[in-house]
C-alpha cells in the first residue's frame, strides 16, 4: 500500500526523517508531499526544501518526493495514496491534528489517516526551533541532516535565515 506523508517541512528535520523511515518500513511505498503553502512564509523556497529531503531519502528505495498545492486529500488520490502518515511527538500535536483526520475523512472518506510516533529523542524537535536556534548561532547538527545544515549556515551568512 502507498501512503502519503504531507508537510511544510522548513526545513526537514531528523524527526521528520525518522517519521519517513519508519513509514517506508510499513507501506510499500511512501510519497513524501511538501505542502507549497506560501501563507506560511516559508524560509526556504519549495525546490530547497524538497531537494533537502531527497538528499536525506536516497537511502530510501521507496519514498519519493514531491510537492502539492491545494487539498490534500484531492493530491493523495491523484498520487493513488489511500493513506496519510503524519508524524505525533507529543499529546500537544494531537489536538490539531485530530481535527485535519477528521476533516479530511469528511473531504474523503477514501483516505486513512494514521499516526506514527516519533522516537522520544525527537520529541522536542521542531523546523521553528531549528532556524530559530541556528540563527542565534546555536549547534543544531545533531537535529538536521548534513544538507540541511549547510543551507542553514548559508542563510545565517547571507543574513536570511
Ligand atoms: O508541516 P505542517 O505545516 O504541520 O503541515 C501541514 C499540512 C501541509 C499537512 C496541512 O496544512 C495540509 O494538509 N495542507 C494542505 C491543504 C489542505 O488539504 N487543507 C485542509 C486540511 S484538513
Amino acid at each position: 500500500m502507498r501512503a502519503i506523508y504531507p508537510g511544510t517541512f522548513d526545513p526537514v528535520t531528523n524527526g521528520h526523517l525518522d517519521v519517513i523511515e519508519r513509514a517506508a518500513t510499513t507501506f510499500n511505498s511512501v510519497v513524501v508531499a511538501v505542502a507549497v503553502n506560501p501563507a506560511k512564509h516559508p524560509t526556504f523556497t519549495m525546490e530547497e526544501r524538497v531537494e533537502m529531503i531527497r538528499e536525506s531519502c536516497q537511502h530510501l528505495d521507496n519514498v519519493e518526493v514531491t510537492c502539492f498545492t491545494g487539498l490534500l486529500v484531492e493530491f493523495a488520490a491523484q498520487v493513488g495514496a489511500p493513506v496519510i502518515v503524519k508524524g505525533l511527538r507529543a499529546v500537544s500535536d494531537f489536538e490539531f491534528e485530530f481535527q485535519m483526520a477528521q476533516m479530511n475523512r469528511k473531504l474523503n472518506p477514501g483516505v486513512e489517516t494514521v499516526f506514527l510516533t516519533t522516537a522520544s529523542h525527537y520529541s522536542f524537535l521542531s523546523s521553528s526551533l531549528v532556524k530559530e536556534i541556528a540563527r542565534l548561532g546555536g549547534d543544531v547538527s545533531e537535529f538536521v541532516p548534513a544538507g540541511v545544515l549547510r543551507r542553514l549556515r548559508e542563510h545565517q551568512a547571507q543574513g536570511a535565515a
